[in-house]
């Protein structure tokens, strides 16, 4: 069968490199915000990815010609013509689907069309609903119902992929964030961190801006010594009840970060501090959030891994004050760019990425599929 994973544009690597080592993967083909294999059948290692958005049962691609509104009825058509016995096989090995399910269509355009994504989403939802045995609810009326199902449709300029997710939810809405405040992290995006700053067993991490954990639990769940803390009393409460649903064991506490606790004893320094977007720095970082890094200078033995705004331009901050950068990319987040940075303070070994990261993002780098600085 084959598989679509989509994952934030600029981690089409990353996401590759976990689908090779937890799938029996073969044919692994890189895109933009999409990583696409075959696999001998349903794997329940599939809905446990973490670097990946989502990940999709492709039932098949049809072409998608006429980009009026005219086009919709044969797209539809064609697209009920798919093998939609074996799509519901596959999916229902993964996660139960009870017999009066209810599904949706999510559809997605590139290039110029003349109708919305609604109305392909309703096209094509009309028409599968007798062939999925299910009842299809629009998302073009009021309020989005709950669904056990979704059918994805990729509209590209020449042809339409159909889909179907390999869970009940998207891989990225993890069960155990319920507590979140503002700024909190994609946890994809914190998996991904993770990877590259190759956190793994016992490996000491710290996130002195945890907000509600993201990094922390992910790291965690690698199974790395977890240290958080963050200035707000609230969000180290968020952190320490998300943990607590991951069932990761962390230590979080109230403290500000401009006190380098810990920072000494950090094999990796695994952060995403606030910049005065969602979250202003505060407390003692308040006047000048920049000093933080010239006194972690200092103290950090390790390698740091840090997501900041793009307009901030840490990868130049931490050069200019002599830090080794292994790795500075940009990526979209929320529709804004950021920077990821994998770095070590004057007189550390630069640090490098895990090979398998390596490899794969030289793929990907080959493949156009991301630049040097990201894309
Ligand atoms: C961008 S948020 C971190 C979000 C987090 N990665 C998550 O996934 O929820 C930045 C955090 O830094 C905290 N913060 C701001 N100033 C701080 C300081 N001086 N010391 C420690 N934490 C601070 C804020 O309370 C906020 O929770």
């Amino acid at each position: 069968m084959r598989v679509l994973a989509r994952c934030v544009h600029g981690t089409e690597w990353a996401t590759a490199a976990e689908v090779e080592a937890a799938l029996p993967a073969s044919d692994v083909v890189l895109g933009r915000r999409e990583v696409a294999f075959t696999l001998p059948g349903p794997d329940p290692a599939l809905t446990a990815l973490r670097r990946a958005d989502d990940a999709f049962v492709v039932a098949g691609e049809v072409p998608a010609a006429d980009p009026t509104r005219a086009g919709l009825a044969p797209l539809a058509a064609a697209v009920a013509a798919l093998d939609w016995p074996a799509v519901l096989a596959a999916v229902t090995a993964l996660h139960p689907v009870p017999r009066s399910a209810v599904f949706d269509c999510v559809a997605s355009i590139e290039g110029r069309r003349s109708h919305n994504r609604f109305a392909a989403e309703d096209a094509v939802g009309a028409a599968l609903a007798p062939v999925l045995g299910m009842r299809f609810a629009s998302r073009s009326g009021a309020g989005a119902a709950a669904t056990d199902l979704t059918v994805r449709l990729f509209l590209r300029p020449g042809s339409a992929v159909a889909a179907v997710r390999v869970g009940a939810r998207p891989l990225h809405r993890r069960p155990w964030k319920r507590d979140t405040g503002p700024g909190t992290l994609h946890p994809p995006l914190a998996a991904v961190m993770a990877a590259l700053a190759g956190v793994g067993d016992g490996a000491a991490v710290l996130d002195p801006f945890c907000g509600d954990g993201t990094l922390a639990v992910e790291a965690a769940l690698c199974g790395a010594r977890v240290a958080a803390a963050d200035l707000d009393p609230d969000r180290v409460a968020a952190t320490l009840a998300n943990a607590g649903r991951a069932g990761a064991t962390l230590d979080a506490r109230v403290a500000d970060a401009a006190h380098l606790d810990g920072l000494d004893a950090a094999d990796v320094l695994l952060t995403n501090p606030p910049w005065s977007r969602a979250v202003a720095p505060g407390g003692l970082l308040s006047a000048s959030p920049a000093a933080y890094w010239a006194a972690a200078a200092g103290v950090l033995r390790g390698r740091a891994c840090v997501v900041t705004d793009a307009d901030l331009d840490l990868p130049d901050l931490l050069r200019r004050a002599g830090w080794g950068i292994g790795l500075a990319t940009r990526l979209r987040l929320a529709g804004r760019v950021a920077h990821v940075t994998l770095a070590a303070p004057p007189g550390a070994p630069v640090p490098g990425l895990p090979d398998p990261l390596a490899r794969w993002r030289e793929r990907a780098l080959a493949a156009g599929v991301v630049t040097a600085d990201g894309f």
